[in-house]
Parts: structure tokens; C-alpha cells; sequence
């Protein structure tokens, strides 16, 4: 994959997993420009790769498509778009799978799903002339749950599904579309809930996760799993789900023995 003077937008690359693809992307020859709420993070991080940063809210149409413009008009057209931004929020503090409030729901839904559409809206069909790369960055718990936070785990189905739709309506025209589904990650996303369902597999470095997506976007393979055990757990899943569903149950109810609540 030649990467040479591409142009890349990744959003919530100013943290975590977003700033270690930017990097990843750069250092292949990549001219990227990022998108995130942490202003002067992105704008460093922009800089130094070759490209620049704003604040962005991905869940607010007009801003995203504002910066990819300026985008395009400042850098060129658009090779990769990497929809990365995203945020749990937890069903704390009543851990019913309905009691996380409404504008908790609303934010996930907007940032998580959303700002994958909006930037789909604008860019797929553009990217697809170019034979360029689409990457949402879904979650293992979109694959299957995350125990504690269902705005989290519906969002991210929600995301795995959006992806799935952009494969299945773009590909012919040309577009490569990979859905980034890791479990734990060590990132500030996790602070303070490192001993939920998500660290089991233990946590990666955003690095490692980085450079398993470079090699699938390299592969064009769309779904893009990068802890050892996921593939298991998705096939079981895929085979049983009334079984699979009492073992994560059974996995909930260790959760909140060991834990006092399930993340
Ligand atoms: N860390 C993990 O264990 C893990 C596992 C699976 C999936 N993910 C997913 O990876 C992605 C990156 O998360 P991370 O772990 O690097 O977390 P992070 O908190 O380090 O980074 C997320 C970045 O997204 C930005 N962001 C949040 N909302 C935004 C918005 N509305 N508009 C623009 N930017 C916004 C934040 O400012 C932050 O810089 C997320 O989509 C997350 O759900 C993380």
C-alpha cells in the first residue's frame, strides 16, 4: 500500500487509538488531518503530520462537513477517511440496561453512528473514485457487548452495521471499507474502568492496534479484530445466541461479585 502523499482525515486523533493511526499513516508518508473536540491536541497533532487539526464535533453535520472542505481545498482530495471518534458513557449509576439518561444516549448515538454517516454522506462516493480506504472504528463490543454500558453496545452494533451497509453499497464502486473492532485498549477511553468485560483479553497498545489495521487496510479485509480470542467468542455468538447470552450473564453476575457493579 502506497501511502506516499495521501491525504487522511482522522477523527479523535488527538488521543488513543485516532493519534496512533494518524502517526502510523504519517510515517508511511501520509499527509493528515485531524478532527476532535481537544482543539489544541488536534491542531499539534495536525501539524506535526503533515497536515492540520480543529476542534470538530463529528456528531454536528455542518462542522464535519465545514472541515472537509477545508480539507480538500488546503490539502486535496481525500484517500482515507478514519471514523474514529467515539465515547462510552456507562449505565451507572443504576446499571439497569435502560438507565443510562436520555442525553447520554443521544451523544452515542450521534458521535458513534452518526459522525460515520455524516462523513459517508460526503466522502464515500469520492473516496470510492479513488480506490481509498473508509475506516470506522466499531468496537468488540458492537460484535458482541459490552456489560455496563448498552448505550455503548447498541451504538457500536449500530456502527458495525453502517459499516457493513458502506462495504456492501461502495465496494463495487471501488471503495475499501474495514470495521476496527477491538477490546481493550490502553487508552484514557478506559481510565477508570480497567477492570471491566473489555480488559478479559487483556489491553493492547494503541500502537499494535494501529499497525493491525495498517496490515488489514493492506489486505483489504474489511473486519478488522485484533485481540486473540474475539474470532472465538463472535463464532459462538454466530452458533448459539441463547447459550452465548447465559454465558455473559454468567460473566456479569463474576462482574459485579468481584467488582461490586459490572464495569
Ligand atoms: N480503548 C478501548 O479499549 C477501545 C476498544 C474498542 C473500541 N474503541 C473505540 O476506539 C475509538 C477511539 O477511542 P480511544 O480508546 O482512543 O479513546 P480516547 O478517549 O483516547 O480518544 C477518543 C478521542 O475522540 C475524541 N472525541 C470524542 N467525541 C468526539 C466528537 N464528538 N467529535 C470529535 N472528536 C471526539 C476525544 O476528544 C478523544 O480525543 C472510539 O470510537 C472507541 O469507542 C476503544
Amino acid at each position: 500500500m502506497d501511502l506516499k502523499d495521501k491525504i487522511a482525515i482522522v477523527t479523535g486523533g488527538a488521543s488513543g487509538i485516532g493519534l496512533a493511526i494518524a502517526k502510523a499513516l504519517h510515517a508511511r508518508g501520509a499527509r493528515v488531518a485531524i478532527a476532535d473536540l481537544n482543539a489544541a491536541s488536534a491542531s499539534e497533532t495536525g501539524k506535526a503530520l503533515g497536515g492540520f487539526g480543529e476542534r470538530v464535533d463529528v456528531g454536528d453535520e455542518s462542522a464535519l462537513v465545514r472541515f472537509i472542505n477545508k480539507v480538500e481545498r488546503s490539502l486535496g482530495p481525500v484517500d482515507i477517511y478514519i471514523s474514529n471518534a467515539g465515547l462510552g458513557v456507562t449505565d451507572g449509576p443504576g446499571w439497569g440496561a435502560g438507565d443510562a439518561p436520555n442525553a447520554s444516549w443521544d451523544v452515542c448515538w450521534q458521535v458513534n453512528v452518526m459522525g460515520s454517516v455524516f462523513a459517508a454522506r460526503h466522502l464515500a462516493r469520492k473516496i470510492a473514485t479513488r480506490k481509498g480506504h473508509f475506516v470506522i472504528t466499531a468496537s468488540a463490543a458492537g460484535l458482541l457487548a459490552q456489560i455496563g454500558d448498552a448505550p455503548y453496545s447498541a451504538t457500536k452494533a449500530a456502527a458495525v452495521s453502517f459499516a457493513e451497509c458502506l462495504a456492501i453499497t461502495h465496494g463495487d464502486e471501488g471503495l475499501n471499507v474495514h470495521c476496527l473492532c477491538p477490546e481493550g485498549v490502553r487508552t484514557p477511553l478506559v481510565e477508570g474502568i480497567e477492570g471491566g468485560a473489555q480488559g478479559l483479553g487483556g489491553y493492547l497498545e494503541a500502537e499494535t492496534v494501529a499497525e493491525t489495521l495498517l496490515s488489514a487496510m493492506e489486505a483489504k479485509r474489511f473486519l478488522v479484530m485484533t485481540h486473540e480470542n474475539t474470532p472465538g467468542y463472535v463464532a459462538a455468538k454466530g452458533q448459539d445466541r441463547d447459550r452465548w447470552v447465559g454465558g455473559m450473564r454468567k460473566l456479569r453476575r463474576m462482574l459485579v461479585e468481584n467488582l461490586g457493579r459490572p464495569m
